[in-house]
C-alpha cells in the first residue's frame, strides 16, 4: 500500500484523494471514481475507491480499534468528549464543508450551510448521550440471584449513506455509533464524496484512536457489496434506495448474519382537509416535496386534497412553487439547484414525460436553462392512484396532486403504498387530527407541518420504506447490544435438583 495517496484542491478546499485506515490516507486499488458538479456538468475530482481487499484492511482496523483501542476500553465520558471535539472540529469548518457540498452535490449554499448547522447539533446531541448509556439491573430473587442486563456497543459497523444529504446522513449514522464505541468502516455515496474525505481529516484532528473511523469510498456494487457481504462487520446500516436495501439484507443474510438497518425510499401522503388553513398547508406542501430539489426520502410528493378545498389548494400550491428561485447555487437567495446526476435528471424528465400523458400539468414540467441538471419545480394535479407518477417515488422536485372526497378515501388513498416512511395532516379539527394520526402507516407524521426534522426525534419508516429507527434515543439502539449477565450467590448446587424450585 503506497502513502501519501494524491491530494487535490476542490473549492478552495485541499482533499487527500485516498481512502481512511487507520487515521492514515492510503491509496485504494479501486477503479478511479469522477466526482462532476451538477450544476456544471463538468468533473470536479477524481478520487480512490476500495477494492474487496482494501474493505478487508479497513474492517481489520476497525477490528483491532474496537478489540484494543476503543469500543468498551474507553469511557463513555472519554466517548463524549471525543464526540464534543468531533463537532466542534465540524463547526469549526462549516464553510468548508458546505462549499464542498455545494460544487459536489449541487446544494444551494444557504441550504448547504443549514445541512453543517443541522450536522453539527446532532453530532453534540450524540455526544450527550455518550455518558448515559445504562443497562437494567433485574431483580430475580434477592437471597438467590440477580442479573444485569448490560448494554455494550454492537462491534464494527458498516455505513453506507447516499448523495442527497451527504455530511448530514453521516451525522446520523456516525453520531450513534461513535457515543456507543463502535468502529465504523464508513462508504460515501459515489455521487458526493468529497466532503467526507474533509470529516475524515476532522475526525483525526479531534483525537480518535486510529482505526475507530475509517473510510472507504467506492461505487455500490464494488466497495458497498463487500461491506455487506464481510464476515467481520457486526452491522450494517444503510439509506438508499429500497432496491439496493433489499440487496444489502440479502448479502448480510447470505454472509455473518450482520444485524441491518435500512432507511429506504418513500411515497408520503401530505393530506390537506377541508378544514385546513388552506395558504398555510400550500406552502408546507410546496416546501415539503421541493426542499433540497425533491431529492428526499420523506419527500412529500403525494399531495392529497379534499374536494372541497381543492381548487383553491392547487391555486396557491401553484403560487408557491412558481415562487422558488431556481439557479445560481451561490447565491444565498437560490432555493433549488441541480438534479445530483445525469442519470436522475434523465429519470425525472422521464417521469414528467409519463405524467404530461394522464395528468393535467399545472406549472413547470420542463428542463431549467440550458446547462447543468436543473429541473423546474413541477406541479400535476387531477392524479389517478395506480400512474407511475402517483405509486413511484421520482425523487426530483415534482408533486403529483390527488383529489380525495371523504376522511375516510384520504385515509385509504395515503396507506395505498409499499412505502411507509412520512406522511402529514392539515386539518383545524382536533378531534379529526387524532383519528387520522392514528391510522396512517408511517414512522414519521406532520400535524400542519412538514419535512422538518430534530435528531432529538426518532424516524425511519413502516413497511418497505425500512427497518429501524434513527436520531433521539431510538438511533442510539442498534449500535447497542445487550448482555445479561446472571449472579449467583445462592448455596451449593445439589443433585438430584429440586425440580420444584426452578
Ligand atoms: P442507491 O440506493 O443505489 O445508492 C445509495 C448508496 O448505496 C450509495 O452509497 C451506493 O454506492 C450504495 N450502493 C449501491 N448499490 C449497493 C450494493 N449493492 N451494496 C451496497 N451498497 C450499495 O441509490 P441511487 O442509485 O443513487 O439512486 C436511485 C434511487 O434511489 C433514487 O432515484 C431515489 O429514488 C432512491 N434514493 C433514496 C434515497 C433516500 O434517502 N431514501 C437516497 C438516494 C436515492
Ligand atoms: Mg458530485
Amino acid at each position: 500500500m503506497t502513502k501519501n495517496a494524491d491530494t487535490i484542491t476542490v473549492a478552495g478546499v485541499q482533499l487527500n484523494t485516498g481512502l481512511f485506515i487507520n487515521n492514515e490516507w492510503v491509496a485504494g486499488r479501486g477503479e478511479p471514481l469522477q466526482s462532476i458538479d451538477p450544476a456544471t456538468e463538468e468533473v470536479i475530482a477524481t478520487i480512490q475507491t476500495a477494492t474487496p481487499e482494501d474493505v478487508d484492511d479497513a474492517v481489520a482496523a476497525a477490528r483491532n480499534a474496537f478489540e484494543n483501542t476503543w469500543g468498551t476500553n474507553v469511557s463513555g465520558q472519554e466517548r463524549g468528549q471525543l464526540l464534543f471535539a468531533l463537532a466542534d472540529q465540524v463547526e469549526q469548518n462549516i464553510e468548508r464543508l458546505a462549499a464542498l457540498e455545494v460544487v459536489d452535490a449541487g446544494k444551494p449554499c444557504a441550504w448547504a450551510r443549514v445541512d453543517m448547522e443541522d450536522t453539527v447539533a446532532c453530532l453534540r446531541y450524540y455526544a450527550g448521550w455518550a455518558d448515559k448509556i445504562h443497562g437494567t439491573t433485574i431483580e430475580i430473587d434477592d437471597k438467590e440471584k440477580h442479573a444485569v442486563a448490560r448494554k455494550e456497543p454492537i462491534g464494527v459497523v458498516a455505513q453506507i449513506v447516499p448523495w442527497n444529504y451527504p455530511i448530514l446522513m453521516l451525522a446520523w449514522k456516525v453520531g450513534p455509533a461513535l457515543a456507543a464505541g463502535c468502529s465504523i468502516v464508513f462508504k460515501a455515496a459515489e455521487q458526493t464524496p468529497l466532503s467526507t474525505l474533509l470529516f475524515a481529516e476532522l475526525v483525526r484532528a479531534a483525537g480518535y484512536p486510529a482505526g475507530a473511523f475509517n473510510l472507504v469510498n467506492g461505487v455500490g456494487a464494488v466497495t458497498g457489496d463487500a461491506l455487506a457481504r464481510h464476515m467481520d462487520v457486526d452491522k450494517i446500516a444503510f439509506t438508499g434506495s429500497t432496491a439496493t436495501g433489499r440487496r444489502i439484507a440479502v448479502a448480510a443474510a447470505q454472509s455473518n448474519l450482520k444485524a441491518v438497518t435500512l432507511e429506504l425510499g418513500g411515497k408520503s401522503p401530505n393530506i390537506v382537509f377541508e378544514d385546513a388553513d388552506v395558504g398555510e398547508a400550500a406552502k408546507w406542501a410546496a416546501f415539503g416535496v421541493f426542499e433540497n430539489m425533491g431529492q428526499s426520502c420523506s419527500a412529500g410528493s403525494r399531495v392529497l386534497v379534499q374536494a372541497g378545498v381543492y381548487d383553491a389548494f392547487v391555486a396557491e400550491f401553484k403560487r408557491q412553487a412558481e415562487a422558488f428561485a431556481v439557479g445560481d447555487v451561490n447565491d444565498p437567495k437560490t432555493f433549488q439547484g441541480p438534479q445530483v446526476s445525469k442519470l436522475q435528471f434523465d429519470k425525472i424528465m422521464g417521469y414528467i414525460a409519463e405524467g404530461k400523458k394522464g395528468a393535467r400539468l399545472v406549472t413547470g414540467g420542463e428542463r431549467h436553462g440550458s446547462k447543468g441538471y436543473f429541473v423546474q419545480p413541477t406541479v400535476f394535479a387531477d392524479v389517478e392512484m395506480g400512474t407511475k407518477i402517483a405509486d413511484e417515488e421520482i425523487f426530483g422536485p415534482v408533486a403529483s396532486v390527488i383529489k380525495f372526497g371523504s376522511e375516510e378515501e384520504g385515509i385509504k388513498i395515503a396507506n395505498d403504498t409499499s412505502y411507509g416512511l412520512a406522511a402529514a395532516v392539515h386539518s383545524q379539527n382536533y378531534a379529526r387530527v387524532q383519528r387520522v394520526t392514528r391510522r396512517l402507516k408511517a414512522g414519521t407524521v406532520w400535524v400542519n407541518q412538514y419535512t422538518l426534522l430534530s435528531h432529538a426525534i426518532p424516524f425511519g419508516g413502516y413497511k418497505q420504506s425500512g427497518w429501524g429507527r434513527e436520531l433521539g434515543a431510538a438511533g442510539l439502539e442498534p449500535y447497542l447490544t445487550t448482555k445479561s449477565v446472571h449472579h449467583y450467590y445462592g448455596g451449593p448446587f445439589e443433585w438430584p435438583i429440586n425440580l420444584s424450585k426452578l
